[in-house]
């Protein structure tokens, strides 16, 4: 897997996204609750494009008439016909073994741990005010 600088942090705001290209392929990054996803922007039920999913809670009822939110934000509703799928792994939440979303790791990493080259030239200070997303694809 080869790793792609996508966007510094402040390009992607709590609760928002990003589509990037990486290899031809359409890219969607959330920002949820301080964390970073990437998943396929397609949604494999008839392609809807992801990046206009509703950002959901899971959630789920131990005993009938009791009602538990979690994971607030991490569940993706597809904007088309609604179909729900887990923003961490892709899977969706109906039929997780059959339908998944493809997902892709991502890290965010501050500009200056980011690789050198292995050609050395004069160098100047350079100072870093911001963190970036990469997805590795
Ligand atoms: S296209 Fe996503 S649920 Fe139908």
């Amino acid at each position: 897997m080869a790793r792609h600088i996508v966007a510094t942090i402040s390009e992607i705001p709590p609760g928002g996204n990003k589509v990037v290209e990486i290899a031809g392929r359409d890219i969607v990054v959330f920002h949820v609750n301080g964390e970073f996803f990437a998943l396929l922007n397609r949604c494999p039920h008839e392609g809807a494009p992801l990046e206009k999913a509703a950002c959901v809670a899971r959630l789920t009822s131990p005993e009938p008439g009791v009602y538990e939110r979690s994971r607030v934000g991490e569940m993706l509703r597809c904007p088309w016909h609604g179909w729900e799928f887990d923003m961490r792994n892709g899977q969706s939440w109906f039929d997780p073994k059959r339908v998944k979303i493809r997902s892709y790791p991502v890290a965010v990493e501050r500009g200056e741990e980011l690789q050198k080259g292995p050609y050395v030239a004069e160098t100047f200070p350079v100072h870093v005010e911001d963190s970036y997303v990469i997805v590795e694809v």
